[in-house]
C-alpha cells in the first residue's frame, strides 16, 4: 500500500467553543469550516495548520464514539488520519495480514471523499482513519 501524507488530526473536545479560544484565537488557526455529523454523533471545526488538518470533534450527545472516548479518556487526540493511493486495495492488503478495520468498506464522507478506519489494537494504541481524496 501506498501512503502519501498526514491529512488531519483528529481532537476530542468537551466544548468546541472553549477549544477554539486556544486553538483559533491563541494559536490564530483559522476555522474553514465547520460540519455536523449526524451519524457519528458529533460536530467538527476543521482549522489548517500548513499542509495539514485539525478536526476538532465535539459530541453532540452523550452517544456516539466521540462522547465515548471523551468519559473514556478525556480530551485529546482521537485518530491520525493518512492519505493512501487506493483505499480498497489497501484496506484488503492490510485485512488479510490480520489487521482489524473498523468497517467492512469504505464509507463516503461529505466532501466525498472515501474514508475507513484501522482499530487501535491493530496500530500500536492509535485509532488510525485511512482515506482517499474524492476523485483520487
Ligand atoms: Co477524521
Amino acid at each position: 500500500m501506498k501512503v502519501e501524507s498526514i491529512h488531519h488530526v483528529g481532537i476530542a473536545v468537551k466544548d468546541l467553543d472553549k477549544a477554539l479560544e486556544f486553538f483559533s484565537d491563541l494559536l490564530g488557526l483559522k476555522v474553514e469550516k465547520t460540519v455536523v455529523v449526524e451519524e457519528h454523533g458529533m460536530k467538527a471545526a476543521w482549522l489548517k495548520v500548513g499542509p495539514v488538518w485539525l478536526e476538532l470533534m465535539e459530541p453532540l450527545g452523550p452517544e456516539g464514539p466521540v462522547a465515548k472516548f471523551l468519559a473514556r479518556r478525556g480530551e485529546g487526540i482521537h485518530h491520525v488520519a493518512i492519505t493512501v493511493e487506493d483505499i480498497r486495495a489497501s484496506c484488503e492488503e492490510l485485512r488479510k495480514t490480520g489487521v482489524e478495520l473498523v468497517y467492512e468498506e469504505p464509507k463516503v464522507a461529505i466532501d466525498g471523499s472515501l474514508y475507513n478506519f484501522i482499530h487501535p489494537k491493530s496500530a500500536h494504541g492509535v485509532l488510525v482513519e485511512l482515506r482517499q481524496e474524492a476523485g483520487g
